[in-house]
């Protein structure tokens, strides 16, 4: 089946990883979402991109780390992206999770570069487990240490490995990593059907990032690839 995620919910029309674009994801029949988690000050678990606000708000130049949930509370990031979303805040993973029917699977990402949140890994298994998401979500990271932390505290966390630069035989590497992969999530500008096949035949599903265009996405689907992440999933089949 092929599985094509809403990459940080809607974010053509809502604020990208927002309790918003998650609905608008879910009402556009989204079997598969895309978001971002770090952590706050205080060690609370919160759907982000960038490590600061500078994009959603003047108010602050703090990085997320640097604020605690309530501070981050107070924030309107809505009005950046429309009037129409004045007030909305930045939500924490667990209010997603409460509204994210359990048939939907989440690729959860932790963006531990270029901060790396100590203790992430134990933080993010709790919530899932509260809310009984372990078997419907997948963890990706850039950082494959944070992988091996998770895999480490849980042996069967489905984890998906994100590639942003155009290594040689990425297949081979997820292989050797003494990790259990689910999926291999390359830059799309990086995907050949030479990678599709040999990330098959190693076992994993393919997930290129980030897919907009129809063209690409046909030529992807005629390679095998298994889904995609992205920013119009709406016009693919979801
Ligand atoms: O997980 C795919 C994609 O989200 C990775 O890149 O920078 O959009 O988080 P980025
Ligand atoms: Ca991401």
């Amino acid at each position: 089946m092929v599985l094509n995620f809403a990459h940080r919910g809607s974010l053509t029309e809502a604020p990208e990883n927002t309790l918003s674009a998650v609905k608008k994801a879910l009402s556009h029949g989204a079997k598969a979402i895309e978001l971002d988690v770090q952590l706050t000050k205080d060690g609370e678990l919160v759907v982000i991109h960038d490590h600061h606000l500078k994009r959603f708000t003047k108010e602050t130049t703090k990085l997320i780390k640097e604020l605690t949930l309530e501070e981050i509370k107070q924030l309107d990031i809505g009005s950046a992206f429309s009037q129409a979303y004045e007030g909305e805040t930045l939500a924490t993973l667990s209010e997603i999770l409460s509204v994210c029917p359990s048939e939907v699977l989440l690729n959860i990402e932790i963006k531990n570069i270029p901060v790396i949140y100590q203790g992430i890994e134990e933080k993010l298994l709790y919530c899932l487990e509260k809310h009984q998401r372990i078997d419907n979500s997948i963890v990706s990271s850039f950082d494959h240490a944070a992988l091996q932390n998770l895999q480490n505290l849980h042996s069967e966390i489905k984890l998906g490995m994100l590639f942003y630069y155009r290594i040689l035989r990425p297949w081979e590497y997820i292989q050797n990593s003494g990790l259990n992969v689910y999926s291999f999530h390359p830059n799309i500008v990086t995907v050949d059907k030479e990678m599709i096949k040999a990330s098959h035949d190693a076992g994993l599903k393919i997930y290129p990032y980030t897919v907009n265009e129809m063209t690409s996405y046909n030529a992807l689907m005629e390679a095998g690839a298994d889904g995609v992440f992205s920013n119009n999933p709406h016009i693919f089949a979801m």
